[in-house]
């Protein structure tokens, strides 16, 4: 088990080395994958502390190179980068940039991997499956690089995507992960609280941003971490707003736009329901059911106090 593991630890190495050095040495990499990250305003070295890469679009150069130098094709199938249907094989991962996914410790146990152009008939992002090595709902994007910042400075930011922890890194904001698109799980709040206690939700300004971030809130405080929510202008991520906006500009913004969960929730619902006073019960149940969730009776008691003091509501009747 732990030898098939290792086995998969070096060919997963391996792979990123190969989309690495396409990107860097060929010129197709340069002339596709590495103008398209400059596009995106990455810097040579936050595209080399990333390990980012480009994988050709052919259907098997990844899979003849790894077996020409003595790799197993049950070895790069069980890795995730080798797709066997009947007769054929081919890469999984092809004309695409490529985003290495590591383990806390450092370890390449997954890709994920983005077209180039919009494309309706393909996926935006295609990622690793499922593995020996990698388990999705335990992963956060960027940990690796991250864990020492975020110790430091004793908080974490949770975004949304890949993109957004290497700009925010760039930006020299370094305690940074992404949940990747997928809904938050309790291994991956686990993970942030070996660091610290505290995280800051930075999903898009967008509905489907917002709706996650609700729910994101509530599993956070469940497992006794505090939490607070910043809301981007109406379209925007990290990545496109820093861009936007500057480094500066930036972390001032998420200083000012920073809210405590109860803050969130009430100027995200209250502000429609306020004529209405069903809406308006419904709401405040809502925000009592999330403090109910803090497993800490001192802290429920302070947010307790704050909502009665911000809906002008009685404490008792809330409690
Ligand atoms: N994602 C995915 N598969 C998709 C779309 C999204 O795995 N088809 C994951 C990726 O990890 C992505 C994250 O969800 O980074 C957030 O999705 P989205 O906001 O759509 O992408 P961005 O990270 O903003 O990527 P980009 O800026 O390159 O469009
Ligand atoms: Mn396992
Ligand atoms: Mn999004
Ligand atoms: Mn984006
Ligand atoms: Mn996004």
């Amino acid at each position: 088990q732990q030898h098939e593991k290792d086995s998969l630890y070096i060919v997963l190495n391996y792979a990123k080395n190969y989309y690495q050095n396409l990107l860097w040495q060929s010129d197709e990499g340069q002339a596709v994958g590495l103008s398209y990250f400059k596009e995106r305003g990455f810097k040579d070295n936050t595209i080399k502390d990333f390990e980012l890469g480009y994988s050709t679009d052919a259907w098997d150069h990844f899979t003849k190179d790894a077996i020409s130098k003595g790799y197993q094709q049950e070895i790069l199938e069980k890795a995730g980068l080798l797709i066997r249907k009947e007769e054929k094989q081919f890469d999984r991962f092809r004309g695409r940039v490529i985003f290495p996914i590591h383990n806390v410790s450092g370890k390449v146990i997954a890709f994920g991997a983005r077209i180039l152009k919009a494309d309706k008939n393909q996926p935006k992002y295609l990622n690793s499956p499922e593995t020996e090595v990698y388990h999705k709902s335990n992963i956060l994007y960027g940990m690796f690089q991250a864990k020492t910042a975020i110790r430091n400075e004793d908080t974490c930011f949770l975004v949304e995507g890949y993109t957004d922890v290497i700009s925010l890194h760039q930006a020299g904001i370094n305690n940074v992960v992404a949940s990747s698109g997928t809904s938050l799980t309790l291994e991956q709040i686990r993970l942030i609280g070996r660091f610290t206690q505290n995280v800051t939700v930075l999903y898009d300004g967008d509905a489907a941003g917002i709706k996650a971030s609700l729910r994101g809130t509530d599993m956070i405080l469940e497992e006794g971490l505090n939490v607070k929510v910043v809301v981007f202008p109406d379209g925007n991520d990290p990545d496109s707003y820093v861009r936007q906006i500057g480094a500066t500009a930036f972390k001032e913004f998420i200083r000012q736009h920073s809210k405590d969960f109860i803050t969130f929730k009430t100027e995200l619902y209250l502000v429609e329901a306020a004529n209405d006073p069903f809406k308006k019960a419904g709401i405040i149940k809502e925000i009592v059911e999330s403090i109910t969730k803090i497993p800490d009776p001192i802290k429920r008691a302070v947010f307790f106090r704050q909502t009665a003091n911000l809906l002008q509501m009685d404490e008792g009747t809330l409690i």
